[in-house]
């Protein structure tokens, strides 16, 4: 039986962030029914570190989303996030084994395999691999090779990997709230389908997510993958900044990081006082400068990144900026500057939602994603290599 919503699980280091989507039939628009966000704790820089804590939190989302969508929900789409998440470009040669020559659907998976059969060491796993291009007989650049002749049939991937211990922790906080896992996605590809079109992705661009405790890159060109990096810098570095800078304390500095679209205009209307009722004064070119600072290292990161894959200021679809984070005002500005390409916010595409928060577009994109791949339920994913994928995570549990 198809499923009718699909549930989808973002867990950030500021908050945790739910969603449902009701399925429409063919050719209708989907539409979210309800979101869901619970302060986080017990993850730090995006990965879990406290099971416990975090189960409780998705406990919490569950019961809520359920009353809200009127749904019970069983199984949930969930995002591995963490500074730990890396990604590794890798290789696979086989003989194709037919005869005649003709590859089959089978020598493909078989290439695939191939490819992801690198040494890791033994506490990193393989998220999940994409396939860039297939090499038959030493013929570059063919995306479908099934039916064409060949005796070597070559692949390169781009393997996604994190680290095990962090992995187990996510699966076991998700299981322990009482879902069952029906897949995961790492954290810096999750925004893609809620932001870019299908030819956004042919020309090369890249979804920049400026989270709490992390900031998620991935770049995509020829409609695939290319690159993918976690760094261990976000917008919370941008508040511990102002809370060292301005001598304040941190719940402090995120009020006046928060309100600073509204000190522009010039009408904060909240008086600031520190911990001990002493009025805190500071000029707002001292605050923009500690921002400023921190926003242009995470861009500088991001450029030092898209360096080493030969895209630094060459991707003609630009930067599409998702996240928390994102709203810090004039930061489009700030990232054109720096990263000398086209930047835009992202908005979420193709999909009827009450909700357009930035921080949000992490989420609809794990649906959005999952309604692409033909999500139907109950681990009866369409998309090639989707049990193989989530047995990998469950070993665990698997007996
Ligand atoms: N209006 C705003 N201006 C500036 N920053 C903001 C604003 N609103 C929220 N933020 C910041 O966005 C961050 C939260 O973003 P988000 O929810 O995307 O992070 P997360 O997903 O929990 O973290 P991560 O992805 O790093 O694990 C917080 O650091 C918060 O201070
Ligand atoms: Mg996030």
């Amino acid at each position: 039986m198809r499923a009718e919503i699909i549930a989808g699980l973002d867990i950030g280091t500021h908050s945790l962030k739910m969603a449902v989507l009701q399925k429409r039939g063919e050719g209708e628009t989907p539409e979210i029914l309800g979101f869901g966000e619970e302060s986080s704790s017990g993850v730090r820089k995006g990965s879990v570190v406290h099971t416990d804590e975090v189960s409780k939190k998705i406990l919490a989302l569950k019961d809520r989303l359920s009353t809200i969508s009127g749904k019970s929900i069983r199984e949930v789409i969930v995002s591995i996030g963490g500074s730990h998440i890396f990604c590794v470009p890798s290789h696979g040669i086989v003989a194709v084994s037919r005869a005649d020559g003709q590859i089959s659907q089978e020598d493909v998976d078989r290439v695939l395999q191939a490819a992801q059969a690198f040494s890791l060491p033994s506490n990193k796993e393989i998220l999940e691999a994409f396939p860039q291009q297939f090499v038959v007989d030493g013929e570059e650049r063919v995306k479908e090779v099934v039916g064409m002749k060949g005796v070597r049939l070559e692949a390169d991937v781009l393997a996604v990997c994190g680290f095990s211990p962090y992995i187990r922790n996510l699966t076991e906080a998700v299981i322990e709230a009482g879902f069952e896992i029906a897949d995961t996605v790492p954290a810096p590809l999750m925004a893609e389908p809620a932001v870019l079109g299908p030819q956004q992705k042919e020309v090369g661009v890249a979804v920049l997510d400026m989270g709490a405790g992390t900031t998620g890159l991935a770049v995509y060109e020829q409609g695939d993958l290319i690159h993918a990096a976690v760094f261990p810098v976000g917008s919370e570095n941008i508040t511990n900044d102002i809370a060292v800078g301005l001598r304040c304390e941190p719940d402090l500095a995120e009020r006046i990081k928060v309100g600073l679209g509204v000190s522009r205009r010039g009408k904060r209307s909240e008086k600031l006082e520190t911990a001990e009722g002493q009025p805190l004064a500071f000029s707002q070119k001292l605050l923009s400068r500690i921002v400023q600072a921190r926003v242009r290292e995470i861009f500088q990161l991001v450029n030092k990144e898209l360096k080493q894959i030969s895209r630094q200021g060459a991707l003609p679809g630009g930067v599409v900026l998702v996240g928390g984070g994102a709203k810090l005002p004039k930061i489009v500005e700030e990232a054109k500057r720096e990263l000398k390409v086209t930047v835009r916010l992202g908005k979420p595409q193709g999909v009827v939602s009450p909700q357009s928060d930035p921080a949000f577009l992490g989420v609809i994109g794990l649906l959005l994603g999952a309604a692409r791949d033909g999500y139907y339920g109950r681990g009866s994913y369409a998309g090639a290599g989707f049990l193989q994928k989530v047995r990998r995570v469950f070993r665990p549990f698997i007996p």
